[in-house]
């Protein structure tokens, strides 16, 4: 487990390592007063005179070893944690990395739930094990070891003795985590399921009070706490009974020395001096082992944790390459496309070319994978097969940032940050001038909405941009992707909550800022797009057609449909009363 966390400690390793040195002379101090207590012990027993002095001396050296343990014990705990915080750290930040080259798929399927509780919770489980398993695991194991040692030099049948509660408590403790084992996955399971449905109540809490589905609701986040309730008492009721067994055998040595040893004394095979002594080092046994014990039986459930964290992190990242853009011009080739999000394809061999300069417009039925295509364009997800190329180079072969340097990308789904409006058309273009931003976001038909905020383009977006209208959030975003000027376009629905009005301008707008770039743009009115240079008709994940729209009106039955449903949907009015 610790060769799983090593990579991560990296140069803080050193704090582990002083902080096992502070403990490991914490654990010298810990057993070096039994010396002085059996020097003192040993000639009151045979009724010798000592001098106060000689006992003072020796009570002073083991009030010394007390200040020693206690010193180097808050130095050793220092330095663990420096050394475990750090690697938290070290954690979270790789694990961010990592996911950050992840096919955005894989984020949505794990859950937003369950990426939490891995970011924060198991990740905070590391603390134990570094700041405490391994070096005070390391001390509560080696004080009994090295005291049990001792009472074997001392007397064998003592030593023998001390090891009967330590093989229960052991057992018991092996026990423990056996039946506690089988069930941990399955408590875990339920913990972050518990999690998800959490995240989902509140965030759906919208949708749940207009749809009057509170009951619906709340009775699914019940269930899930009921039955997390339930998994984890589960889990108690098979560990309780072996954790009793060993929290009060373990603490026994004491009262099996006392009988044992007294009658030895008594048939002359031991001195008293050393049956006292060896009766002093049982009481610092059993609360040594039990701690290290502890320490023991939370190792399963921190590999389980690790073993959690770093599935999340081996998922296979994006393909992703090193290289800058290096295609000669702009065109983008879209060659035997296959992609399913999980098991079910959803495109099935597209082939399809965008011209440098020229606007291609994807239309089709509702879930027909128009969104799917454009996400791929901009390496969203990995290709099952086939290739993405612009100017000849494959997506896969340039970094992440090339490939955004080159394309822009307004979504249907816009997500802003809570920060303000201005930062978040920033985001197009970091080393932009306030003029550049403030013309992006007139461009994009901000202004009339912006003026009608109090701070203007200052206000805050709200979380994930809450606090504007789709509409408002969508130009936000467009303007956002003007500011970026980049050459290859994907506009997906960009004017899809907009009024009529507003959507000529957006689109006199757009008529201009996509005037010589490679633009794909997927709209649901179709109006918008029959000047498109080429348009390509989709059906079930396939590109059943792709010309001007003249001549699909005459060719493609299923893009007249489309066309002829649009122009209904325009002209379509609610009857006057
Ligand atoms: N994240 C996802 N996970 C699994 N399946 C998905 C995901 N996103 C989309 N799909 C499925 O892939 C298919 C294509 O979806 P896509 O969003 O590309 O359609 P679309 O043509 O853009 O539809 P619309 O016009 O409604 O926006 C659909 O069957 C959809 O259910
Ligand atoms: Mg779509």
């Amino acid at each position: 487990m610790l060769k799983r966390v090593s990579p991560y400690i990296g140069e803080y390793k050193k704090y582990t390592v002083w902080a096992t040195v502070m403990m490991s002379i914490g654990i010298i101090a810990n057993i070096v007063p039994y010396f002085f207590l059996y020097q003192i012990i040993s000639p009151l027993t045979r009724g010798e005179q000592v001098g106060a002095s000689f006992i003072l001396i020796r009570v002073a050296a083991i009030a010394a070893c007390e200040i020693i343990f206690s010193v180097t014990y808050v130095q050793g705990l220092t330095f663990s944690h420096i050394g475990a915080y750090n690697t938290l750290k070290n954690l979270r930040v790789s694990l961010q990395g990592k996911l950050e080259k992840q096919p955005l798929g894989n984020i949505t399927e794990l859950g937003t739930g369950r990426i939490k509780k891995v970011f924060t919770d198991d990740i905070d489980q590391v603390e134990l094990l570094l700041a405490h398993a391994i070096p005070e695991g390391i001390a509560n194991t080696a004080i009994p070891v090295i005291i049990i040692v001792l009472m074997f030099v001392f007397d064998w049948r003592l030593g023998l003795l001390s090891l009967v509660p330590l093989v229960i408590g052991m057992f018991a403790m092996g026990m423990m985590m056996k039946s506690g084992l089988e069930k941990m996955n399955a408590y875990y399971e339920s913990a972050a399921c518990m999690n998800n449905t959490i995240i989902e109540y509140v965030n759906g809490m919208e949708v749940v009070k207009v749809f009057n589905k509170d009951g619906d609701s709340y009775k699914r986040f019940g269930d899930r706490v009921r039955s997390y309730r339930d998994f984890t008492l589960d889990w108690y009721k098979v560990c309780w009974p072996w954790m009793a067994i060993y929290s009060s055998v373990l603490p026994c040595l004491v009262l099996l020395m006392l009988p044992f040893g007294s009658m030895m004394v008594l048939g002359g095979t031991i001195t008293l001096d050393r049956m006292v002594l060896v009766f002093c080092m049982s009481f610092a046994v059993g609360p040594s082992v039990l701690k290290a014990l502890n320490f023991a039986g939370k190792f399963p459930q921190l590999d389980y944790k690790i073993a959690e964290l770093e599935k999340m992190m081996e998922h296979p990242p994006l393909k992703e390459g090193t290289a800058s853009f290096k295609g000669s011009g702009l065109n983008v080739e879209f060659k035997d496309v296959h992609f399913g999000y999980e098991d079910t394809e959803v495109l099935h061999s597209v082939n399809l070319s965008l011209k440098q300069g020229t606007t291609t417009a994807l239309v089709g039925e509702s879930g027909s994978g128009k969104s799917t295509l454009a996400k791929l364009l901009v390496h969203y997800y990995d290709l099952d097969s086939g290739s993405i190329t612009i100017g000849g180079q494959d997506i896969t072969d340039m970094s992440l940032e090339a490939l955004n340097d080159q394309v822009a990308f307004v979504s249907q789904e816009q997500f802003l940050f809570n920060t303000t409006l201005y930062e978040n058309i920033l985001i197009g273009k970091p080393n932009a001038a306030k003029e550049e931003v403030l013309k992006a976001a007139e461009r994009a038909q901000c202004n009339e909405f912006l003026e009608r905020l109090p701070d203007g383009i200052e206000t805050q977006a709200g979380d994930g941009g809450k606090q504007l209208s789709g509409g408002e959030r969508q130009r936000i975003s467009l303007a956002r992707a003007i500011l970026k000027n980049a050459p290859v376009i994907v506009l997906d629905e960009a004017t899809a909550f907009m009024d009529p009005e507003n959507e000529e301008k957006m689109n006199a707008a757009l008529d201009e800022i996509v005037k010589d770039k490679t633009v794909l743009v997927i709209a649901h009115r179709l109006s918008t797009i029959r000047n498109a240079d080429k348009i390509c008709v989709m059906k079930e994940g396939k590109c059943i057609a792709a010309d001007i729209h003249d001549k699909l009106l005459n060719d493609c039955p299923e893009y007249k449909k489309l066309w002829d449903a649009s122009v209904s949907a325009s002209t379509w009015k609610v009857r006057e009363a």
